[in-house]
Formats: structure tokens, sequence, C-alpha cells
């Protein structure tokens, strides 16, 4: 039997443990991890994958492309696909920091629970990769998107950078802190909480009176909490009469739906799996 290799590029120095095991768990029989890939020191390794095995084993090998970068992330997808040419290519995954999975899960368990489309909607840190891919399919779904960042110049880039990507720029709010933040989610019916592990972004009594607000999603499940005064074992919970969605809530469908995707990765040598199409199942699978 040709062994499944998957090859895990991460833009960081180290590759990721968590996307290591998913690899596994995702049905590869070896997960080989390279950390510091560049758009500039890849090439090698990308020749190494469509150089080695012939045209029926060659969906054995696949590529995994990581890191806390969503642009630099986004730079070495591009970078790899462009080394494939007519049939030397292997398929492919985008998933910095578990983003396209992460943001899919928590914005299908949404879509779900009630239609988004015409709904303002604000990502809480938005500036991350979660919260980038968060944006960009909460908009996808109709809602009308701002995202929030303690820097206005951290959100103006990363508007700019999902205008590149997706064609539409969120508007960028700049929040440096709980109060601000909860300035910013006011005649918000969606809230996304999409901070860095741990740290708390609004309290509850920043959203339990805030009437407009009906569904609130939060991605980090380390305590304290993004959002104050839910458990992260909600899924769809009601609270204070909005649906609450947290970080272990979302998790068992971003589990299910990155190891989902690594199988599929070996079914064919010619699937790119990005935003669109990880939403894609994500939808199906919630
Ligand atoms: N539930 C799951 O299955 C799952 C899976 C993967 C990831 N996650 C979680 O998803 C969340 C987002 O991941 P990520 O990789 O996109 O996050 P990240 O890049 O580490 O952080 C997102 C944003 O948080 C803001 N931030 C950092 N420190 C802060 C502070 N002290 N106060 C306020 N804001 C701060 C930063 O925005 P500014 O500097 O622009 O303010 C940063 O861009 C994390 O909590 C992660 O653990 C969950």
């Amino acid at each position: 039997m040709t062994k499944k290799l998957l090859f895990l590029l991460d833009t960081d120095p180290a590759p990721s443990v968590f996307d290591t095991v998913v690899g596994y768990d995702g049905g590869a029989d070896h997960v080989i991890g390279y950390g510091g890939v560049t758009q500039e020191n890849v090439g090698a390794l990308v020749d190494g994958t469509i150089f080695t095995r012939g045209p029926k084993e060659k969906q054995f090998t696949a590529i995994f492309v990581g890191g806390s970068s969503m642009t630099a992330g986004e730079a070495l997808f591009a970078a790899v696909t462009k080394r494939f040419f007519a049939n030397f290519r292997v398929s492919l995954m985008l998933d910095s920091n578990g983003s396209n999975t992460t943001a899919a899960a928590g914005v299908a368990l949404l879509a779900k629970a009630k239609a988004l489309a015409r709904k303002k909607a604000v990502v809480l840190a938005g500036t991350g990769p979660v919260g980038m891919r968060a944006a960009a399919m909460l908009h996808s779904e109709g809602a009308e998107v701002a995202i929030t960042s303690r820097s206005k110049q951290r959100a103006d880039a990363a508007s700019n950078a999902i205008k590149d990507r997706f064609g539409f720029a969120p508007a960028p709010i700049e929040a440096v802190d709980n109060e601000a933040r909860a300035a910013a989610v006011k005649g918000a019916q969606i809230v996304f909480a999409a901070g860095a592990i741990g740290i708390p972004l609004l309290d509850e009594k920043h959203w339990q009176d805030n009437a407009a607000i009906e569904l609130i999603a939060d991605c980090n499940a380390q305590p304290p909490l993004g959002i104050g005064g839910i458990e992260a074992i909600d899924k769809a919970k009601e609270r204070h009469g909005k649906i609450v969605i947290g970080a272990l809530g979302l998790g068992g469908l971003k589990l299910k739906l990155h190891r989902a995707c690594i199988g599929q990765l070996f079914e064919g040598s010619d699937q790119l799996f990005d935003a669109e199409n990880i939403y894609a199942q994500a939808k199906a699978l919630a």
C-alpha cells in the first residue's frame, strides 16, 4: 500500500503540533512538518511532492499550509499552487492557525441557528487568521461585517487583506478595550469573538442587555473566555435571550471538518481546500 504522506508547511518557525495530530487523525500515515517555510524557499519542497510518484500514486501525497499569519499562509498557498503545472500537482489545504476550519464551524453553526443575511456582524479582534476568515464567511451569508482591533492600523491592514482575497472590505473599527468593544457591537445582531487564546474581549454586562444582539460565537476555549457570561461548551444555548456558541461548542465541528478535509486530500491529486469549499463542507456537516 502506498503510504499517505502529508507535508505540513508552516510559516512559523516550528510546525504546529495541533495540525500534526489532526493530520494523523484525518488519515495520513505520516505527517512531515517543516517550519519557517516561505514563498521564497518552498519551491524545492513542492518539487519533492510532485516529481516523486506516478499518476496513480500521486494522490497519496498532499500538502497542508499552516502558521499564525493569514497573509503569510495565503502567500505560501499561492506560491505552492504556482509551482504546479500540468499533472504535476498534489492536493493542498490552507488552514493557518485553524483559520478556515474554525471560522467555518462557527459561522456555519450561527447560520444554522438563524439566517444571517442583512444582519450586522462584528468580528471582535478580527485581525487574526480566524477572525479574518470569519469576516469573509459572514459576508458570504449576506451579513454586513465589521472587524475590531486594538489598533486602527491593524484593523485597516486586515480589512485590506480581506478585500484583496475576497473582494469586500469589512468596516475596520479601533476598539482598545472591553468598553470600546461594547460600543462597537451596539446595533449589531451578530458578535463573533476571535481574540487570542485566554483574552477576554467583552464582559457579560456588555451584551446581556443589548437588545439588538441575537447571536454570539466565541472561539477562545481557554479561560478567561472571549465573551464573559457564557460557557465554552455552549452550543446554540439561549442566554439572556441570545443564541450563544462557545469555543468547545464549535470545536467539535471544527475538528470533524478539519479531519474530513485531510481525508479528502488523499482522494485525488487536484484538490484545493480554502475558505469557500471548507465553508461549504462546514454547512453540510453542521
Ligand atoms: N474552538 C476551536 O476549535 C479553535 C480552533 C482554533 C483556534 N481557536 C481560537 O480562535 C481564536 C482566534 O485564533 P487566531 O489564531 O485567529 O488568534 P490570534 O491571531 O492569536 O489573535 C487574534 C487577535 O486577538 C487580538 N489580541 C491579542 N492579544 C490581545 C489582548 N491582550 N487584548 C485584546 N485583543 C488581543 C489581536 O488583535 P489586535 O492586535 O488587532 O487587537 C489578534 O490579531 C483563539 O482564541 C484560538 O485559540 C479555537
